[in-house]
């Protein structure tokens, strides 16, 4: 089976296996994620908002047009990388996702990064750093990649909390330039399982 129709598998299981039924029905679809199933950099957010619910798509409101034109300013687009979100139904008035729910869509998430084998993940938010990383502090951590477990890891601030405030947009802005200098690193790396920090 090829990447696109195992990633196609992976969103029908999350409908048939019946993942977070209270979520489910209180959105309109599922959001599964959406790109390159052979990108080298995979994007995890947060969850759906409401611009996302009604498109079944992630990242396609404000924040989404952000992430667009950083991804431009690196010389890439949407359908070269990989976006999802760690929960993929729209929580109730954009309310955080619970521990429950980013625990019953682990599995899922964690399938679609084994299928697409990503160089580099990189969360959009605390929220998804915290999955993978709870021992970080988006604060401190925003910018640098890390490798753990033999995956390159690179937090950032999410885009929404970025958008408005000045500060933080460019340092959000200064982080994401640095993927392509981060993923040379990885390309140019001798030993691959060497745990390693890019600062
Ligand atoms: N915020 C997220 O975290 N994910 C989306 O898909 C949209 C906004």
């Amino acid at each position: 089976m090829d990447k696109t129709a195992a990633l196609r598998q992976v969103a029908e299981r999350i409908a048939t296996d019946g993942v977070c039924p209270q979520l489910r029905v209180g959105a309109t679809q599922l959001v599964p994620g959406e790109g390159g199933s052979d990108a080298a950099v995979m994007f995890i957010g947060e969850a759906p908002g409401a611009h996302e619910d009604k498109q079944g798509k992630p990242f396609v409101g404000a924040a989404g047009k952000f992430l667009n034109e950083m991804l431009a300013g690196i010389g890439l687009d949407r359908q070269n990388v990989y976006i999802t979100n760690i929960v993929k139904y729209r929580p109730p008035a954009n309310r955080d996702p619970l521990p429950e729910e980013i625990k019953a869509f682990m599995p899922y998430l964690q399938q679609q990064i084994n299928i697409i084998k990503p160089k580099l993940i990189v969360f959009l938010g605390r929220h998804a750093m915290n999955v993978f990383l709870p021992e970080l502090k988006i604060s401190q951590a925003h910018g640098r990649a890390l490798r753990k477990n033999g995956q390159v890891y690179l937090p950032l601030f999410h885009p929404a909390a970025a958008l408005y405030n000045g500060g933080m947009r460019q340092t959000l802005i200064d982080d994401f330039n640095r993927i392509p200098l981060i993923l040379q690193k990885i390309a140019d790396e001798p030993n691959p399982e060497q745990k390693q920090l890019f600062k």
